[in-house]
């Protein structure tokens, strides 16, 4: 698991998000208040520093709020730039103080158990405009027998305003919304094996609240 990603580069937040987060982060700049950017699954924090270092180093640093979340509390070392906070905690159930202009994940979601209940959460942290982006396997929904939820699932997150790329195993919202999923969360399997990226990887169990009588997320089609 890479926890140390940097901010650019062969495998950074850009290569892996597919945007230029500094861009993104100084074209929402302007307003009165500073444009805040939430990561999930943040790992050490290590491309939250570079970036909020950037930000310095441009006389930004007072216009971006950058806070960084992950289950573990093991962050890079040394005192932080003041545009940064790390926070330790579960994207499942962590309150966040407000909305955010800018959410990612980057290949943190693999390991979540309650994936479309994380989705969910993102989605209604956002701001009016703003933008969440995260890699993320749709393999890795399953219904209680085990089948992977198929494009029933994608459907479903495409009817709920996502936009899912399946080439590039990512998916992203814009906008603020109360998102709500005709599932319940099962459960997660975390010896579900390695997923698309090689690594061990945890796959997470749904059945329908519509058809939960027949045991699991309806058949893809
Ligand atoms: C592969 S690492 C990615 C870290 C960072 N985004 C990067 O690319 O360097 C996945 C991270 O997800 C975190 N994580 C797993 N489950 C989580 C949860 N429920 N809430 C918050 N973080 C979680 C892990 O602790 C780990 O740091």
């Amino acid at each position: 698991m890479n926890r140390e990603r940097s901010l650019s580069g062969s495998n950074g937040y850009g290569r892996e998000l597919g945007i230029d987060i500094m861009a993104e982060l100084g074209s929402r700049t302007g307003a009165s208040t500073p444009v805040r950017w939430l990561d999930l699954c943040c790992g050490s924090g290590r491309a939250l520093v570079e970036a909020a270092m950037l930000l310095g180093e441009r006389g930004m640093a007072e216009q971006v709020e950058i806070i960084g979340l992950d289950l573990v509390d093991y962050f890079v070392g040394g005192p932080l730039p003041s545009s940064l906070r790390l926070i330790s905690g579960s994207v499942t159930g962590w309150e966040p103080d407000g909305r955010f202009d800018l959410i990612t994940c980057v290949h943190g979601l693999h390991y979540v158990g309650d994936k479309l209940g994380a989705l969910s959460r993102a989605a209604s942290w956002l701001s009016g405009d703003g933008l969440f982006l995260a890699n993320f396997d749709v393999r890795s929904i399953r219904r209680a027998n085990g089948a992977p939820a198929g494009r029933r699932l994608t459907a479903q997150l495409r009817a709920q305003g996502f936009t899912y790329d399946s080439a590039r195993r990512r998916i992203s919202y814009h906008g603020h919304r109360q998102v709500q999923f005709p599932y319940r969360y099962l459960g997660a399997d975390d010896h579900a094996g390695p997923n698309y990226t090689g690594q061990p990887a945890v796959d997470s169990f749904y059945e329908s609240l519509r058809q939960a009588v027949s045991g699991g997320l309806p058949e893809a089609e």
